[in-house]
Order: structure tokens, then sequence, then C-alpha cells
């Protein structure tokens, strides 16, 4: 593989490469901004640390590359599907299109941009129909990938679909397996939207209990942020393992529980309202 490939390939797979090429033709192959002023486009820096640092004679990925990467990447179109937005609510959602006065949705926008700039927790909000749950959520994760994150919105049923996937056509199931759970478990924002509406089996509950389990304590080492949304009256309609996690005063403290009782937003929302 030439220096051009590894280049190329390291940033498709958003990697450090530990033996990156430091070749001066990399300048114009990186994947950063050609005027970058910390990586000079290659995508890579290195630390002027004496010799013994730990961080001696490693490349690290230039902060900028990445969203950079991000930004052309959604300009054209090429994004993983998983992250669960169109093209369109990447480029256009924000926190300020949450009216106020319609419902509670400007608090529930309130409370969660505030977990976003912290950047990990777990947010519930619960409630009716059209109280701007699911705008909330999409308008976070289109918030975290516009800012370089890792990020991704999704049903609950879709999340299992992609899981099971891997469960009943790979032939190294496990293997897939794993691997698919771990994309959505190492995300650095996940939101999970329908939590109610999924099957019960068995498979489906161990794997929920699974996924959530892992954010929960990504959430609690202040890794990650997993905001959820439910059509429910009361947490009480949460299963027992999942109320505790939710309910866990760390979370609770902060507003991070939301109960949205106002009126229904889609009967109020102008003719041309896309989102
Ligand atoms: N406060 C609000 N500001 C702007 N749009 C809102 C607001 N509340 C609801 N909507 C709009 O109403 C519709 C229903 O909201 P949605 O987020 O799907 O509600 P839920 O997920 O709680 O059922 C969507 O088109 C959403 O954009
Ligand atoms: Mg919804
Ligand atoms: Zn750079």
């Amino acid at each position: 593989m030439n220096t051009k490939n590894i280049a190329a390939v390291a940033a498709r797979l958003n990697m450090i490469p530990s033996d990156a090429p430091t070749s001066p033709t990399l300048s114009q192959t990186g994947d950063c901004s050609p005027d970058c002023p910390d990586c000079g486009g290659v995508g890579y820096i290195r630390h002027d640390v004496p010799v013994g640092h730990p961080k001696f004679g490693k490349l690290e990925r230039c902060p900028k590359a990445r969203l950079f990467v991000t930004k052309q990447s959604l300009q054209a179109g090429e994004i993983d599907p998983r992250v669960g937005l169109t093209p369109d609510e990447l480029r256009n959602l924000s926190w300020d299109l949450v009216k106020k006065g319609v419902n509670q949705a400007d608090r529930a926008c309130e409370v969660t941009r505030r977990a976003y700039m912290s950047g990990h927790g777990t947010v519930f909000m619960y409630g009716g129909y059209g109280q701007g749950k699911s705008l909330v959520l999409k308008i976070a994760v289109a918030t975290a990938l516009n800012e370089g994150k890792r990020a991704a919105y999704a049903n609950l049923a879709g999340v299992l679909d992609d899981i099971r996937i891997a469960y009943d056509e790979r032939e190294n199931k496990m293997t897939e397996l794993v691997r698919r759970m771990e994309w959505w478990t190492s995300l650095d924002m996940l939101a999970i939207d329908e939590l109610d509406k999924v099957g019960q089996t068995e498979w489906a509950r161990e794997r929920i209990f699974q996924l959530l389990d892992a954010r929960y304590q990504r959430a609690v080492r202040q890794e990650a942020l997993t905001v959820i949304a439910a059509n429910y009256q009361s947490t009480d309609e949460l299963s027992g393992y999942l109320k505790s996690r939710i309910e866990d005063n760390r979370f609770v403290a902060n507003g991070y529980v939301i109960h949205l009782k106002g009126t229904d937003g889609r009967k109020s929302m102008p003719k041309n309202w896309k989102y």
C-alpha cells in the first residue's frame, strides 16, 4: 500500500495509524483543510515532546480534520445511514428551531442542550404525542455530527434490526454481533426514540439491556451522552432495571428526566414546516 492509500484509508476509518507515513507528499494527500494551522492539511499532528514522553514519536489525528471530513461527507451525502438523519435534517436542524410557547419542547431542548454541552449523561423525556421529543433528539444529533462527533438518531426498533441482521445473516455471528453492538455503544452521542415500541422477545429484551446498560456505564464514567424518548405517561412504565438507571440521581439532579405534558405541536405547525 503506498502512502497515499494509507492516508486515505486511515482517514476513512478515522484511525490513528501507529505506522503512519511521514512523507512530505502527505501534505497534498491529507484530509484536513489545506490551510489548517494545526496540521497544514496532513490530518495528523506530531507532538513536539522529548524522547521518553509517552507521546514521543506518535501521530495524533488533527481534531480539525475530523470536522473537515464530516462536513465533506455530509455535503457529499456519504454518511453511514445508521446516523438516522436525512441530509436536509443534517444541514438544517438547530436548537433555535424549537418554538417556545407551543408545548414544553423548549424546556426539553434547553435541558438536552445543556447535557450536550457537558458531553455526557442520560437524558430521558417522556409524554404524549406531538411534544417535540423526536425533534429535540434529531436536533441534538445533527448538532453533534456537524461538530465532528460520532452520533446517531434511531428508533429503538431500528437499532435492534441492525443488530439482528448481524445475528441472522452473517457467518461469523458472534463477531459481527459484537461489532454492531460496539458501533452503537461507542458513539459519543446516541439518541434513542420510541423506546416504548419494541418487541418483547427474550432476545430483544436482552439486547436492549446490554446496550442501554453499556451506554449507562459510559454516561456514569462521563464519556458519552444518551438521550432517550418514550411515549409514556409515567416512569413507572419503564422496566425496573432501566428505571433505576434513568433515575440515577446524577442525572435526575441535573433535570435530565423530563415529563412533557403540553399540547400536541402537530396541531399548530405552519403549513410549510418540514421537521
Ligand atoms: N415546540 C416545538 N417547536 C417546533 N416544532 C414543534 C414543537 N413541538 C412539536 N413540533 C413539531 O410537531 C411535530 C411533532 O413533534 P415530534 O417531535 O414528532 O413529537 P413527539 O416525538 O413528541 O411525538 C413535528 O413536526 C415537530 O417538528
Ligand atoms: Mg416522536
Ligand atoms: Zn488539521
